[in-house]
């Protein structure tokens, strides 16, 4: 179980068509999932099962049952989620007409040069107003009313487990291994990447991870204009619901590249940006830089658990799931982390973050309760929860299914919810 301390309560909403939003970050609510995310059960196929990267990637469509996935009603896959006439729907154009666009910062919206990277050409570098993370890894926005980033774990000796660029086809072994290690690592997740591979994302809340947006396209953010970063973010948003349950209210930017135009957007969605404070670079590998030049980066970020760098402040880690390169590393890597980090935790985690997605169904144990939850109570379930804070455990999860009838329920206030049927809603502590 990847679940512990379960607290369970059931509620039934009724629900009436959604006519509009009174705010914008009402909008989560409109979405709908036939997926119960404390009760996943992933279809047991060679492409779930197998970890054979051939027969994982070999193309599935998704059990109807559980997504009904209507071209029509998506962005093209990888392409900018203004895509497909999205930029025209009713629901996207709803949630476009309830942002008051008048008070949207005034900030250009960047261009490429011709090799790809970002032409900063007469931007001021050095006073950097548009808290511009590009421009000087900026991290408190200049503007007032908007959502500052999170960008390192604050707790000593803590190393922040963030994978980008899922999901995909060929993670299985990453998973399993993940699992195996009780590790709940912060995964941010690409739009596309999801509707590609949704059991992927299945996967991901099944093993009590904690899933972020990675946007729909993966472009540099701020070179879309404002009615584009709406459609990365907002279709993203109903992607991860759709194979998932859940919402998410953090994301990370691409390349990290986000200023105070993107973060005013994406907090109207109620969004707050996540970035990183130590960069293994290891997607590059082995292109622009070789695996060795990574494992060096890794090598160097290990020995600071230990030799008094992080003795007042923890680290949050940009690493990838993307390749089987940057998932060997990984698997490489995370033994020698476990054992020179006191605690090797998630972002929700080392940052209290209880509610990391809209719904409040499921909830995130504070950092001093998760790592307080080291030994035995309450069964199986409690051995989850050792082994990421020491190292020293290893753990075998089953999947985070639920167990409604265990309870030491604390009962959270129901989310008000305005659909046409019943719901019903249980609270479970992911650790
Ligand atoms: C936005 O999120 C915060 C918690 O992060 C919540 O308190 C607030 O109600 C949300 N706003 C809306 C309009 O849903
Ligand atoms: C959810 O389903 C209802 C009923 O089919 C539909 O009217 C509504 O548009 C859907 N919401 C979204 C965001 O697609
Ligand atoms: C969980 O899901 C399975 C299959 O989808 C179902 O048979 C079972 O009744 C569900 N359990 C709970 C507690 O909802
Ligand atoms: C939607 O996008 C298309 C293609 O980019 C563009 O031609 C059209 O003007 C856009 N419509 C609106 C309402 O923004
Ligand atoms: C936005 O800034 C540009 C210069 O960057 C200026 O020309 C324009 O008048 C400004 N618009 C508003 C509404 O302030
Ligand atoms: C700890 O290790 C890192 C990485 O090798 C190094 O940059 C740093 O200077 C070391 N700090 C101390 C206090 O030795
Ligand atoms: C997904 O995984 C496949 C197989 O490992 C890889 O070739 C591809 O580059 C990945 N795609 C993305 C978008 O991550
Ligand atoms: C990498 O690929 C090999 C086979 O091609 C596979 O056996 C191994 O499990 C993969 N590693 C990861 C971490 O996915
Ligand atoms: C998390 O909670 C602990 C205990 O209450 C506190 O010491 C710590 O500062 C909190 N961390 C954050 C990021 O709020
Ligand atoms: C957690 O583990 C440590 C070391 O094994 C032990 O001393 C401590 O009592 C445990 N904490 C709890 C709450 O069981
Ligand atoms: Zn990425």
């Amino acid at each position: 179980m990847a679940i512990r301390g379960v607290k369970s309560f059931v509620t039934s909403v009724a629900l009436t068509q959604i006519i509009g939003f009174a705010s914008a970050a009402e909008y989560w609510q409109a979405f709908n999932s036939s997926i119960n995310p404390l009760n996943i059960t992933i279809p047991q196929i060679p492409q779930t099962t197998s970890i054979d990267p051939t027969t994982e990637c070999t193309y599935y469509n998704p059990d109807p049952s559980l997504f009904n996935v209507v071209a029509s009603e998506w962005p093209t896959s990888w392409d900018i989620a203004t895509s497909n006439g999205m930029n025209t729907s009713a629901e996207f154009t709803a949630v476009y007409n309830s942002i008051d666009w008048a008070n949207a910062p005034n900030i250009s919206v960047r261009t490429l040069s011709a090799d790809g990277s970002i032409d900063m050409t007469g931007y001021d570098t050095t006073n950097d107003p548009d808290c511009w993370w590009t421009s000087s890894t900026c991290t408190v926005p200049k503007l007032k009313d908007v959502n500052a980033d999170i960008y390192e774990c604050p707790e000593p000796e803590t190393w922040g487990l963030t994978y980008d660029d899922g999901p995909n086809c060929s993670h299985n072994a990453f998973y399993d291994y993940l699992q195996q290690q009780n590790l709940k690592a912060s995964m941010f997740y690409i739009g596309s990447n999801v509707l590609d591979w949704p059991y992927g994302a299945m996967r991901g809340v099944r093993d009590g991870h904690h899933i972020s947006s990675h946007t729909w396209s993966h472009r540099m953010m701020t070179t879309l204009t404002n009615q584009e970063l709406l459609a990365e973010f907002y279709y993203t948003q109903k992607a991860i619901h759709m194979a998932t349950g859940l919402t998410p209210r953090y994301w990370r930017a691409p390349y990290g590249d986000v200023d105070d135009r993107v973060r005013w957007i994406a907090t109207q969605l109620n969004l707050t940006s996540i970035l990183w404070d130590y960069d293994t670079n290891d997607w590059a590998a082995p292109t622009t830089e070789t695996v060795e030049q990574v494992q060096q980066s890794y090598d160097e970020f290990i020995q600071m658990g230990t030799n008094g760098s992080m003795s007042t402040h923890g680290n949050i880690v940009l690493t990838h799931e993307i390749t089987n390169v940057t998932m060997s590393l990984a698997l490489n890597n995370l033994p020698n982390i476990m054992k020179n980090y006191k605690h090797v935790v998630n972002v929700a985690v080392c940052s209290n973050i209880s509610y990391p997605y809209m719904e409040k169904t499921v909830a995130f144990p504070a950092f001093a309760e998760y790592v307080s939850q080291n030994s035995s109570s309450g069964g199986a379930a409690s051995s989850v929860l050792g082994s990421n804070t020491n190292g020293g455990v290893t753990a075998t999860g089953n999947a985070a299914t639920q167990t409604s009838a265990s309870s030491d329920a604390s009962i959270l206030g129901a989310p008000s919810i305005l659909f046409t049927s019943l719901l019903f809603l249980s609270s479970v502590i992911y650790f």
